[in-house]
């Protein structure tokens, strides 16, 4: 694991558009799993930045979601499809049909499960996973528990997520409790991946999985320690409890 510490989140969100765009130049087709939160927004906006200024060229890209809200439609600002086009698709020259995310208002959840991680493999797995962490250690929506799903699959928020989400929505009982998430197999398999976190309230989580060197089902980004290519950036203050 390779530990980047940035001065401050604009430093992590340059660093992290940095590693995006030298992946799209060495390869104009690049495979890119995209997550939505607050961490990645900055990356988002100096992705678009390189877009208008320096021609960075998505025609060709692919990307795939991590994951999406049951139950919440894409015309909903809360739902993680009009984040994706409000915050950085509409801003690009990406193709509408080059885009994935899972759909929340699939009746046949199997089905749409299924057919995302089809797709994933069709296009050789993804190339560079782009991930935020939750203060509980999810990755995607893969929450803390006894066992970790390996394949896109729905689940089960945990009060933890709901309540940290909450903020993005005019009240708690309006975050929805279950999410469609790619599964930890599935990202696993990513050959390249960079974790953000950013923030005092990153910085609990992030002591535990960068100076325990132990992995548990009970911190789903303590998998990551086992992949070959992850490299982490965070920023000041969410590197404040580190020990190392
Ligand atoms: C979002 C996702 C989540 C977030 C995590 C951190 O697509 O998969 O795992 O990355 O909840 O969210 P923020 O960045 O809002 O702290």
């Amino acid at each position: 694991m390779d530990l980047i510490i940035a001065k401050d989140y604009l430093d992590l969100s340059r660093r992290a558009c940095r590693i995006i765009a030298s992946e799209i130049k060495k390869k104009p087709d690049l495979v890119l799993g995209l997550a939505t939160g607050s961490t990645p927004l900055g990356t988002y906006q100096e992705l678009v930045r390189l877009y208008r200024e320096e021609g960075l060229d998505f025609s060709q890209v692919v990307t795939f979601n991590l994951d999406e809200y049951y139950g919440l439609s894409k015309d909903n600002p809360q739902s993680y499809h009009y984040y994706m086009y409000e915050n950085f698709f509409k801003h690009v020259n990406v193709k509408p049909e080059n885009i994935h995310i899972p759909d929340g208002t699939a009746t046949d959840v199997e089905a749409v499960c299924r057919k995302y991680d089809e797709e994933i493999a069709r296009y050789g797995g993804i190339d560079l996973q782009l991930l935020g962490i939750g203060n509980n250690g999810h990755i995607g929506f893969n929450e803390p528990g006894d066992e970790l799903l390996t394949v896109t699959h729905m689940t089960e928020l945990t009060d933890d997520t709901i309540r940290a989400n909450s903020r993005f929505f005019n009240s708690i009982d309006e975050v929805p409790r279950k999410a469609i998430t790619m599964g930890l197999g599935t990202i696993m398999q990513a050959k390249k991946i960079v974790l953000l976190a950013s923030g005092k309230n990153k910085a609990g989580i992030m002591a535990e999985l960068l100076d325990e060197n132990a992995v548990s089902t009970k911190n789903p980004a303590s998998f990551l320690l086992l992949h070959k290519d992850v490299t982490v950036i965070v920023d000041e203050e969410a590197a404040s409890l580190l020990k190392k």
